[in-house]
């Protein structure tokens, strides 16, 4: 089989993998972590002990939910509340429980790339919060701050929880950031999540599991790139490695493999020599300070409204505005 670079990709999934595979040193986006099995093995995360993001949003929200519920509705504006990368809204909860209890007028239009997170999410808010009217839309950050644009007149609030700002590389979050600020009108607001820098350790842990949930959640990168393209890449042969940089805040998530391979890739036309020890470079986790989530604020051009965190300040929730 030929490695054939006038293919025409069907997909964006396609054309990304091909690219990263074929690149050195190799690379897959986490953006593809997210199938049905994704995303079930992110919730497995998140309930994990050594998983300590979640727990301790969940808190930092539950603590300020009256106050940040007032910042949401000043004035008694009736407002749209967007969740980019809205998961399975278990945090989001609060808010809307919140909301809807202190009869503030709202509507609640989670964003994700799962269709599948979508459908959950939305199923378990008609169960749980039935008084919620929700607004579903599937596709990727980039893609949906464009629809989030078209909503004129209306007050905009913006979630972006769970530090998945920290996916990105830091020139990706200023671009991002500048886009979402380009939605924004005056009085919308961003309430976003950051993770931030503290004992190596805690970070090596929380994304090193010793139950190797974290394992299999990087490596169904290589299982829905079997299920999907047609590869036949042998899970066994490929070891999860993170490393974390104290210096830069950066968490780094590899595969390394085990031996020399040649993995085939059906539907791309592509087959790919590994050699042993060779990696496949598949997240960032970046971890923050104040100084750096000031910076990213300053070269996007949003305003720090308010800042929220737990007692030892693993964790923070900023408010920004235009
Ligand atoms: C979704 N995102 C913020 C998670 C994180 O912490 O980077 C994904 C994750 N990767 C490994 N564990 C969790």
């Amino acid at each position: 089989m030929q490695n054939n670079r006038t293919m025409k990709f069907t997909s964006a999934f396609e054309q990304e993998v091909f690219e990263g595979l074929t690149s050195y040193p190799k690379h897959l986006s986490s953006k593809y972590f997210y199938d049905e099995i994704g995303d079930k093995l992110f919730q497995d995360i998140m309930a994990m002990p050594e998983y300590y993001l979640t727990d301790i949003e969940y808190a930092i929200l539950e603590q300020n939910k009256a106050k940040i519920a007032a910042l949401f509705s000043e004035n008694n504006r009736e407002f749209s509340l967007f969740e980019l990368g809205a998961g399975d809204g278990k945090k989001t909860k609060i808010l809307l429980r919140h909301l809807v209890e202190a009869q503030i007028p709202f509507d609640y239009r989670p964003i994700d790339i799962s269709q599948n997170a979508l459908d959950q999410l939305e199923e378990s808010i008609k169960l749980e919060i039935p008084k919620v009217e929700v607004n579903p839309l599937q596709g990727t950050y980039f893609e949906t701050l464009r629809d989030i644009h078209k909503v004129n007149g209306k007050k905009k609030v913006i979630l972006f929880l769970g530090s998945n700002i920290g996916n990105l590389l830091h020139e990706q979050a200023v671009e991002f950031l500048g886009n979402l600020k380009d939605s924004l009108n005056d009085g919308d607001l961003v309430l976003m999540g950051f993770d931030q820098k503290k004992n190596p350790q805690t970070v090596l842990d929380a994304y090193n599991d010793a139950t190797g949930i974290t394992a299999a959640f990087n490596k169904n990168i290589l299982a829905r790139i079997n299920r999907e393209l047609g590869g036949n890449f042998n899970l066994d042969q490929f070891l999860h490695w993170e490393v974390y940089d104290p210096e830069t805040g950066t968490a780094k998530s590899f595969l390394v493999a085990k031996e020399a391979q040649e993995v085939t890739i059906e539907s791309l036309g592509l087959q790919i020599r590994l050699n042993r020890w060779e990696t496949i470079h598949t997240e960032i986790s970046q971890k923050y300070d104040d100084a750096v989530v000031e910076w990213l604020a300053e070269r996007s051009g949003l305003k720090i409204v308010e800042e929220f965190t737990d007692d030892q300040q693993l964790y923070k929730n900023y408010i920004f505005k235009k």
